[in-house]
């Protein structure tokens, strides 16, 4: 049943294609969050599928942006293409086509594992005030559970709400591996998550970037519904997938 809710929370993942961006009152938060500006969260990018917003990505280097694999699957790299430097999710900035999509071959729709895919883009980004690369981190990190990590993205406000159409950002705790597994019954070494009462992140943030101390330890994968209490959002273990980010772009 929890595996049913989680794939139907998951549906409303695939935003973009027919989903319309819906004019949010700016009294919204990301649930429990608060608006953000790009010039902080300069490595915030957003995805999109034929020209409609998709999900989150971050950037790591000039060349490549990072993503999950459940918003690169079944897509072709010539549908996408990347917006950075806008705190708008649908305006300002620059535009940057996929030119290739690297994806973990071992992405499991099912169960979420192996949630990473790397985007090579064209032209390359060019930092500035609001376009700079977040760190990778080593893949010996220790992620401490109870820290606080800076989670962003357009994502709905509420669970089932509006779409913002300005950036928000969210700190939640790393939360304990068992308890998290306990609660989804299909947490593996490849997941990391992370929540606080009232606060996550939920659908069309995926792919954006969970960050703590400067690096990015996370990209948003799923969670049943968002902000329930004993559910935390469910991220891509980025330290445990770090061999393979390198292994695929040299980073
Ligand atoms: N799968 C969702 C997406 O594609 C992200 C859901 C995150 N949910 C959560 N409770 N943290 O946008």
């Amino acid at each position: 049943m929890l595996r049913f809710m989680i794939l139907s929370s998951l549906v409303v993942c695939a935003l973009g294609r027919s989903t319309k961006i819906i004019r949010p009152r700016l009294n919204g938060k990301i649930v429990g969050g608060d608006p953000a500006n790009i010039h902080d969260y300069p490595y915030q990018l957003v995805l999109l599928r034929e020209d409609l917003f998709e999900c989150g990505a971050s950037i790591i280097s000039r060349n490549y942006a990072i993503t999950a694999a459940h918003c690169t699957d079944g897509a072709t790299a010539d549908v996408l293409s990347v917006r950075a430097g806008s705190t708008y999710v649908d305006r300002e900035g620059t535009i940057h086509q996929v030119t290739k999509i690297h994806q973990h071959p071992g992405f499991n729709m099912n169960i979420l594992d192996d949630d990473i895919s790397l985007l090579k883009v064209n032209p390359p980004f060019t930092f500035g005030k609001g376009v700079q690369p977040i760190s990778l981190p080593d893949k010996n990190l220790n992620v401490k559970v109870g820290t606080n990590a800076d989670a962003s993205g357009w994502g709905t406000l509420t669970e089932g709400g509006e779409l913002p159409e300005h950036l928000q950002h969210v700190v939640v705790q790393i939360t304990d591996q068992e308890e998290c597994s306990g609660a989804y019954g299909s947490i593996t070494a490849n997941m990391i998550c992370a929540g606080s009462k009232g606060k996550d992140t939920c659908q069309g943030d995926s792919g954006g970037p969970l960050v703590e101390d400067g690096k990015l330890v996370g990209i948003v994968s799923f969670g049943y519904g968002c902000a329930e209490p004993g559910y935390p959002g469910v991220y891509t273990r980025v330290t445990a997938l770090r061999d393979w980010i390198k292994k695929e772009s040299g980073l």
